[in-house]
């Protein structure tokens, strides 16, 4: 390494520090305030929900979370919880939000039953062709990490993703739903169920 390229990366490490601290310092009082007088009590400190019905937003892309809670504040996805928190809420407020919680690591949980999981991993990657259903890994990753606007979907809380897919199956969740509920309104009960459990302690 030469003397100059040398001094371009003591550079540049320097003004990478500066930049992440000056992000976490940046965070607007507001924002920290939101997060642990209301956000946390839910979604916990660091979106790491330990209520299984509430979803983790830790490691959650951050896109994604902003048209949620749009969803949410204009009630076009009904949440009798999320509907009032958006209230009150700027548009600038919900972009800092998502930042913040997209930031976080998510951690999945550890899973007992592997035979369960497999078949819920077989189910993930492969759909059921003869019944016309995609493989999740089609649209969400073969990592579960969705992309810009498609959730990530691995280290979720199980319970929370069957509730939501059977949302999707009914209807019931009727923001963006064309694709999901062309996938779960053809699978079972225990389909459901498998994937989740798979899907949860996916890492
Ligand atoms: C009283 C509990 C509660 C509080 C407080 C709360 N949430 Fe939620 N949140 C929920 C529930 C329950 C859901 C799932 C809604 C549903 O049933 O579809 C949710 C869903 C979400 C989602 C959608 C996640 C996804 O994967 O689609 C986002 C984003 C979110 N909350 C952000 C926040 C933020 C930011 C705050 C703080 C300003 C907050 N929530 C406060 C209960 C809460
Ligand atoms: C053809 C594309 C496609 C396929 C295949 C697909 N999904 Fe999705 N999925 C989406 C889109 C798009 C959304 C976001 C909908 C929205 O914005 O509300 C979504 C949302 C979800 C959500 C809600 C996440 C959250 O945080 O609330 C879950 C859970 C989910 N998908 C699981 C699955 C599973 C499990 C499978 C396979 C059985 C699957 N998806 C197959 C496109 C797809």
């Amino acid at each position: 390494m030469n003397l100059a390229s040398g001094w371009t990366l003591a550079i540049l490490a320097i003004a990478a520090a500066c930049s992440a601290s000056a992000a976490a310092a940046t965070q607007p009082k507001r924002i920290t305030e939101l997060i642990s007088t209301r956000c946390s009590t839910c979604h916990g400190p660091t979106g790491q929900s330990s209520n299984a019905e509430f979803p983790k937003l830790a490691g959650q892309n951050a896109d994604y979370l902003v048209r949620q809670m749009f969803n949410f504040k204009t009630r076009a996805r009904s949440s009798k919880d999320m509907e009032k928190e958006m209230d009150g809420l700027s548009g600038n407020d919900i972009e800092e939000l998502a930042l913040y919680f997209s930031r976080q690591k998510l951690v999945p949980v550890a899973r007992q039953d592997t035979a369960l999981s497999e078949t819920g991993r077989n189910f993930y990657m492969r759909g059921s062709p003869e019944r016309g259903i995609s493989a999740c890994a089609v649209c969400h990753g073969d990592k579960g990490l969705g992309g810009k606007l498609l959730p990530r979907v691995a280290g979720q809380h199980a319970r929370y993703i069957a509730i939501q897919m059977r949302r999707f199956a009914e209807q019931s969740r009727a923001t963006d739903q064309m694709l999901m509920h062309s996938v779960t309104s053809k699978m079972t009960e225990d389909e459901i169920w498998f994937v989740s459990y798979f899907l949860s302690g996916y890492d």
